[in-house]
């Protein structure tokens, strides 16, 4: 259905999109309960964050993030000439708020670790900020989290100024060849929104192929979200009876270290059975691997391969 849209949108290729892409914030307003001007459609939420970056630091500012998180904040920091500051966790942000400090990122739930901070716990970095600084929580993968409602952490941005919310359509939906991705902010945040607003817009065939993934993408996404959280949770019970230590996870992945092996280690003894796991080291531990939960039989692979290699 997805595929037939942008069929019949490549008619319309020889004009320019509408740049505001009205229908599709309109139904993502409807969707949030917010008013479409809150709302800035983008290609994919990393050119979103990557222009608020720009948007709201200069050289000698810094960015600060907890650790490990999603490898995109520390070059989106360098592009814009700032400095990325990594934490050891969300707890740790308000003491390492500084006079450069302008952009505080959180992934939520967090790649590659699966933690998740409720909205409670994200009011309350947010009420600690100064002024200055803003706050950008990156939602790529909140339809994992089964901890509270969808959009907890996103109601926030009716009350919280100098506050933005990121979604993308690249995750759940599979969609990520499509390029399109979302911010919310509060009334307040009008000027940010605008200054990372896509000049021309999105294409038409993006615009077009999202508009019918939120008319008719609801029951495809709930079934994708129901097998991720049951494989995931039946994943971590396994892992539990092993040598190995994993967090609870509230992503599609499980952030995961063996005792006395490397990640890399691990990552190869794993493939040499035919599972492919990502080493933890260019994520930002080394002895960590960071496991994608997919279907029942992957997860049968994965542990036999698991067991196997820990023998
Ligand atoms: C946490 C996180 N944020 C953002 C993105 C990028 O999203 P998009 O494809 O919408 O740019 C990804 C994709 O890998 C991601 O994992």
């Amino acid at each position: 259905m997805v595929n037939a849209s942008i069929f019949t949108a490549r008619g319309r290729v020889n004009g320019y999109p509408d740049r505001h892409a009205e229908g599709v914030r309109r139904a993502l307003a409807e969707r949030h309960e917010v008013e479409p001007e809150r709302i800035v459609l983008g290609n994919g939420a990393a050119e979103l964050m990557q222009a608020a970056a720009l948007a709201l630091m200069g050289a000698g500012d810094e960015l600060l993030t907890p650790w490990p998180s999603y490898p995109l904040y520390p070059l989106m920091a360098a592009r814009a000439g700032a400095t990325p500051v990594p934490v050891a966790s969300a707890e740790h942000v308000g003491a390492a708020i500084t006079d450069r400090t302008r952009l505080v990122m959180l992934c939520n739930p967090n790649d590659p670790t699966g933690s998740h901070l409720r909205a409670e716990q994200v009011a309350s970095i947010a009420a600690d900020l100064p002024e200055r600084v803003h706050l950008i929580v990156d939602e790529a993968l909140v339809h994992f989290q089964d901890a509270e409602e969808l959009d907890a952490v996103l109601r926030l941005t009716d009350a919280l100024p100098r506050f933005l919310v990121v979604r993308t359509f690249s995750k759940i939906y599979g969609l990520s060849g499509l390029r399109a991705g979302y911010a919310v902010g509060s009334t307040a945040s009008a000027t940010v929104l605008d200054a990372i607003s896509p000049v021309l817009g999105v294409n038409a065939l993006t615009q077009a192929a999202i508009d019918q993934a939120l008319k008719i993408g609801g029951p495809e996404v709930e079934r994708r979200r129901i097998a991720v959280l049951r494989e995931r949770a039946r994943l971590q019970k396994a892992l539990g009876g092993l040598a190995v230590h994993a967090i609870p996870s509230q992503a599609n992945f499980v952030w995961m270290r063996a005792h006395s092996i490397t990640g890399d280690d691990l990552a190869s003894r794993l493939r040499r059975q035919g599972v492919i796991v990502a080493p933890g080291g260019p994520l930002g531990a080394d002895d960590h691997v960071r496991i994608t939960v997919r279907d029942a039989p992957a997860t049968d692979r994965l542990l036999s391969a698991l067991y196997n290699a820990l023998a």
